[in-house]
C-alpha cells in the first residue's frame, strides 16, 4: 500500500525561512485548480509582493503552451506574486531568475547536480524535476504584476507521472531514492527566489544571466527546437538578455527562438565507432537522442 502523504506543515516552512519579502505570507490550500489562478486573483486584489499561494494538489495545474501539469500529492506546487518595477518587455527575465533559484536550491540541499534546460525546466540526471510558468497582468503596456508558478516533482513516486513522460521527467524521490522533506525544500526554494529576485531588483540581471548560462548544460550541444511555425536543428549557442535562445544553423546563420520545445541531441561519437566496427556501416547521423539512426 502506498503511504498517505503527510500534509505540508507551513509553520515549519516559516520557522526556517528568514526572508524579508518572499513567503512572508503563505496561503495554503489542500487542493486548488491552479495556484497561478488564485495568485492572480489575489494580486488583482492588492495582495502584497512576495505572497505565496501553495497547494497540496492541483486539479487543473497548467504548464507552458497551455499544457496540463500533473500535480499529485507529494509535489511542491506554488505561485509567488511579484510587483517588479520594470518594463513589460523585461518580464520574461523573471523566469530565468526563478529557474536559477530553483536549480541552486536543489543543488545546495541534495547531492544532486541540477541543470537548466531552455526555457524554464530544471533537470536532474537529464530529466525534468521542475517547471516554471510565469504569467503577467498588464494595463496597456504597463506591467501591473507578475505571478511566478513553480512546480517541483518532489516526494512522490515516478509511477504517478504519465508513462509518456517518464523518459523525460522524474521526481526528487525517484532520483534520491529517499523521501524529501518538503518543508525544508520549500523554505530553501523561497530563500533562493528572494536572493535572486533581490539581485534582479538591484539591476544585476547580468550576474543572474551568467549563472543561468553556467547551469545550462545544453549550451554548445546540438538541439532540435519545435516552434509553432516549424522545426529547426542546430547548435544552441547562447541565450540573450530576454531569454531568447540563439541557435546556429548548419549554414552558419544564427536564429533567435523565443518560444518552443527544446530537445538536446547528444553527439554519439563512441556509439558511431562501435557501430562501424560491428556492422561496417557508414554512420551519417552526428546527433542522436539516445538513439542511433542509420541511413
Ligand atoms: C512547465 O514546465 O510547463 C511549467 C509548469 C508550471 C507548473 C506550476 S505548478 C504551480 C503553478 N500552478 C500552475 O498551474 N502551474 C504552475
Amino acid at each position: 500500500m502506498v503511504p498517505k502523504q503527510k500534509p505540508l506543515e507551513v509553520w515549519r516552512v516559516k520557522q526556517s525561512l528568514g526572508t524579508r519579502t518572499i513567503g512572508r505570507s503563505i496561503l495554503y490550500f489542500r487542493e486548488l485548480a491552479s495556484t497561478n489562478d488564485v495568485a492572480k486573483e489575489l494580486a488583482a486584489e492588492d495582495a502584497k509582493e512576495g505572497t505565496v499561494v501553495l497547494a497540496e494538489t492541483q486539479s487543473e495545474g497548467r504548464g507552458r503552451l497551455s499544457r496540463r501539469w500533473i500535480s499529485p500529492a507529494g509535489g511542491v506546487w506554488f505561485s509567488v506574486i511579484l510587483r517588479p518595477e520594470i518594463e513589460l518587455k523585461h518580464a520574461p527575465r523573471l523566469t530565468l531568475v526563478a529557474s536559477v533559484a530553483v536549480a541552486k536550491a536543489i543543488s545546495k540541499l541534495f547531492s544532486l547536480r541540477a541543470e537548466i534546460k531552455w526555457p524554464n525546466d530544471v533537470l536532474v540526471n537529464g530529466k525534468k524535476v521542475c517547471g516554471i510558468l510565469t504569467e503577467v497582468k498588464t494595463r496597456g503596456d504597463v506591467l501591473e504584476f507578475v505571478v511566478v508558478g513553480v512546480g517541483v516533482n518532489a516526494d512522490f513516486d515516478v509511477e504517478l507521472l504519465p508513462s509518456s513522460l517518464r523518459d523525460s521527467a522524474t521526481t526528487l524521490l525517484g532520483e534520491l531514492k529517499r523521501h524529501v522533506d518538503r518543508e525544508v525544500l520549500l523554505s530553501a526554494l523561497l530563500r533562493e527566489i528572494e536572493v535572486y529576485y533581490r539581485l534582479f531588483s538591484w539591476g544585476k540581471f547580468d550576474v543572474i544571466l551568467g549563472e543561468w548560462r553556467s547551469l545550462a548544460g545544453f549550451l554548445g550541444s546540438g538541439v532540435r527546437v519545435v516552434e509553432e511555425k516549424g522545426i529547426l536543428e542546430g547548435t544552441a549557442v547562447d541565450v540573450d538578455e530576454e531569454g531568447a535562445l540563439m541557435v546556429k544553423l548548419r549554414d552558419g546563420a544564427v536564429r533567435k527562438v523565443t518560444s518552443g520545445d527544446l530537445t538536446v541531441l547528444r553527439v554519439m561519437k563512441e556509439v558511431s565507432v562501435i557501430l562501424r566496427k560491428t556492422y561496417e556501416v557508414e554512420f551519417y547521423n552526428t546527433y542522436a537522442l539516445y538513439q542511433v539512426d542509420l541511413e
